[in-house]
């Protein structure tokens, strides 16, 4: 529509040039044409009056003028001859046919044919008046008349000596040729050229909307591609004409990174006020909503009242100090028993408890709806299908069903919280993997950040949900996707190209679909880095509380697991490992303790269930067979641990141990290093954690093998102090630099350079409207 009416901007001055033209042209053709006419008309008078002056010289000759009427009436059927007349030499009037105008005597005549315009106007219309004179042609000398068959009749004294040369005029022949025709054809004449002239005009207008319509496309695409980035570093070549827009925009973007760079003052680490200030600068303190399933604070009732329980999850522990930095509004299913008692009518609690720093919107769930869109889609079908734990996934219609409909309610609840109509969403995990394009749907201009926690399986594992397509659609209503490795992302973009028609760009990462475009990149996410002033207890009154609260051999080495009571964490691989390694070292036995938490999880879930089971079956056998009265080797923890206990776990430890089978990242292993400012202590880590790319220095194990893995165990078990320390601080320093406000700050960036973009893009827009 926009360009038909920048094309109307050429038309109409090109037909208000037309149309001036014809005006303009008219008249002077007109006068062109009457002169070609009354060129034609004395032509056509010089050749009738040859054709007739024989016949009137004989008919003055032999004074038979009366005679020539009849001749002169077929002449004048011609309809451009009006009438003919013929007079003396003395100017008497002979003859004429009968429209000859009475008025019109030989002298009158003889004058108008004179004038430049030898017009003269009668009650019809005008005439063209033309005088052509007969002459004698006869031999001047006198003879019989013999040879002309005729006698040579008198000629009258007066009109000519006899002795000159000069050929006698014998008489006049008066033409009136009708003008009206000429009229007539000049407006014939005039409408053809009107004709051609629109028709011109038509040609020209369609050459006009083809050219422009092209050259629309072709600006448009060359400012798209600007908007992309591609002209932008490169040298124009492509579109010339693009240049000057190009240099502006780069000019523009200098400026503002200039600008950004300026607030954030010399490269420093990211923190909470780092954070803040990229909010401000980057997003211009638009507001920013989280979505997650779980929530971060549940407020429990007890027999003592009713207590703040952080939940044991990943996501939380990451997400949560992004959200106090930046404040806004956090939407998630309000789980805990107390949770309706303490929020206000629009169902929102100020959180954390004291703080206030940002708003909890809780969403309540049927237990039917929790059962099909939490247990069954999310933890029965998605959780196994994107973890490779050999658990087989299960999809049901009903849980698809619900979880279709809480993904809706969750939509409703972000456009109910937003402000403005382009707020910056987080939708986090794959509980809400339909969010995106249902908030996109209802919010087009908000910026919407996806974050997977979990892996994203190889596109034929992928395949077997029977949902694919929808549930790729709906990740694609995000602006930016993202995950924790480039690996996950590789396989997201593979598993899009196997399944939908999209357009796939590797060069940027990005995916347009049904013309949106979704950038796919690699945040590897962190934790909150301990702040210097948040003193811990030392690592000795750690130990000495851990080793008398678990009643622990004095000099035991502690290893720590903690984790959910989650089969993909390797939980009875590294029991097995244990074993292992109390068979093949046996001096260790009765000086090496694991201490595994394992927090109670989706406990209403028949696997989960099965799996503590085992896990308690198998703590027993070992602990049988290795222990004694006082001593054994697994303490299993199956219960929820708040951050201090589980920090001071952390310092008593000697070492921890991830064995994921299949982790996005894992977080675990990072707080563990975050804990350790002794700097002592061993991290062994699955190579199936996202975080063993980012820590080589851990120990890094497949959890599959458990000879590998015993003698990981035996290797942390002995290793010296400076090796520890050595690997710790190099530990520590990629967690401290890659802590999660850098994982935020990358996002919400990027965000900021994609919301610019798209506000460039629409102002050249507008531009190329207006
Ligand atoms: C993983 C998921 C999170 C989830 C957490 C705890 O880390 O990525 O989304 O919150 O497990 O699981 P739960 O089901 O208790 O929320």
């Amino acid at each position: 529509m926009k360009t038909y009416r920048l094309q109307l901007r050429f038309l109409l001055p090109l037909v208000a040039t037309l149309i001036a033209a014809a005006w303009l042209a008219a008249p002077v053709f007109d006068k062109l044409t009457l002169r070609w006419f009354s060129r034609d008309l004395t032509s056509r008078g010089i050749l009738v009056a040859n054709a007739l002056s024989d016949s009137v010289a004989d008919a003055v000759l032999y004074d038979r003028v009366q005679r020539l009427k009849p001749l002169f009436n077929r002449a004048v059927e011609d309809e451009r001859l009006f009438a003919v007349g013929v007079c003396s030499p003395s100017g008497a009037l002979l003859t004429k046919t009968d429209r000859y105008p009475a008025t019109l005597d030989c002298e009158r005549a003889a004058e108008v044919a004179q004038e430049a315009q030898p017009h003269l106007a009668l009650e019809g219309g005008s005439v063209h008046v033309a005088v052509r004179d007969v002459l004698d042609r006869r031999p001047r000398t006198p003879g019989t008349g013999a040879e002309f068959g005729l006698p040579l009749p008198q000629l009258p004294p007066a009109e000519e000596p006899a002795t000159t040369s000069e050929p006698l005029v014998l008489a006049r022949i008066v033409l009136l040729h009708d003008l009206s025709f000429i009229e007539r054809r000049s407006q014939d004449t005039r409408r053809y050229l009107i004709g051609m002239i629109a028709a011109l005009g038509l040609v020209i207008s369609f050459i006009t909307v083809v050219v422009a319509q092209l050259s629309w496309r072709g600006w448009v695409n060359g400012a798209r591609a600007l908007m992309r980035g591609e002209v932008l570093l490169a040298p124009i070549t492509s579109s010339p004409e693009l240049a000057p827009l190009a240099a502006d925009l780069r000019g523009r973007l200098r400026d503002l990174e200039d600008e950004y760079r300026r607030s954030q003052g010399p490269e420093t680490e990211w923190n909470a006020g780092r954070l803040r200030q990229l909010l401000k600068t980057q997003l211009s303190g638009d507001q920013v909503i989280v979505v997650s399933n779980r929530e971060p604070y549940i407020h429990e009732k007890t027999e003592t009242g009713i207590v703040v329980k952080r939940p044991a999850s990943g996501l939380v522990t990451a997400v949560e100090p992004v959200m106090r930095a930046c404040s806004g509004t956090w939407i998630a299913h309000g789980s805990g028993s107390a949770d309706r008692d303490v929020v206000d009518a629009a169902d929102r609690v100020a959180v954390p408890p004291g703080h206030d720093d940002y708003w909890l919107r809780r969403i309540w769930l049927t237990p039917e709806e929790e059962q099909g869109y939490y247990y069954g889609f999310a933890n029965e079908g998605l959780w196994p299908l994107c973890h490779v734990a050999h658990v087989r996934p299960v999809f049901r219609e009903s849980d698809w069903q619900a979880y279709k409909e809480v993904n809706r309610r969750f939509a409703d609840a972000v456009v109910a919280e937003a402000r403005g109509d382009d707020p910056v969403v987080l939708v986090q995990d794959y509980h809400f993997a339909l969010l995106p394009a249902l908030i996109r749907e209802k919010l087009p201009r908000a910026t919407i950040l996806t974050f997977w926690h979990i892996p994203w399986p190889n596109p034929e594992s992928f395949g077997i949900c029977p949902w694919r397509r929808e549930i790729l659609q709906g990740m694609l209503g995000s602006t930016i996707l993202g995950f924790h490795t480039r690996y996950h992302c590789k396989n997201f973009i593979e598993t899009v190209d196997r399944y939908l028609e999209a357009r796939i760009e590797h060069e940027h990462s990005t995916i347009s679909y049904r013309e949106k475009d979704t950038l796919v990149e690699s945040y590897p996410i962190s934790i909150e880095w301990p702040r210097e002033d948040e003193s811990m207890p030392p690592v000795a009154q750690c130990r000495a509380n851990v080793v008398a609260r678990l009643a622990l051999p004095q000099q035991a080495c502690i290893a720590v697991g903690i984790d959910r009571f989650d089969y993909t964490k390797g939980i009875l691989e590294r029991m097995n490992a244990v074993e292992r390694f109390l068979e093949k070292h046996p001096e260790w036995v009765g000086r090496f303790v694991l201490v595994q938490v394992a927090a109670p999880t989706r406990a209403a879930l028949d696997e989960y269930r099965n799996f503590s089971l085992r896990v308690q079956e198998l703590a027993d056998r070992i602990n049988a067979r290795f222990g004694n009265g006082t001593y054994a080797p697994i303490v299993l923890l199956a219960k929820h641990h708040e951050h201090d206990a589980v920090m001071e776990l952390f310092r008593a430890a000697d070492i921890c141990l991830v064995t994921s089978l299949h982790d996005g990242m894992n977080l675990v292993c990072k707080e563990f290093v975050a804990a350790r400012d002794d700097q002592q202590g061993v991290l062994i880590l699955s190579r199936f954690a996202g975080a063993a790319r980012e820590m080589p220095e851990a120990l890094i194990v497949n959890p599959y093998h458990v000879e590998e893995t015993a003698d990981a165990l035996h290797r942390a078990a002995v290793m010296p102090p400076a090796e520890q320390r050595e690997r710790m601080a190099s530990l520590r320093s990629t967690v401290r630099e890659f802590n999660v406000f850098r994982w935020a700050g990358r996002m919400l960036a990027d965000a900021g350079r994609w919301r610019l973009r798209a506000r460039i893009e629409e102002r050249v827009r507008r531009l190329g409207a207006s």
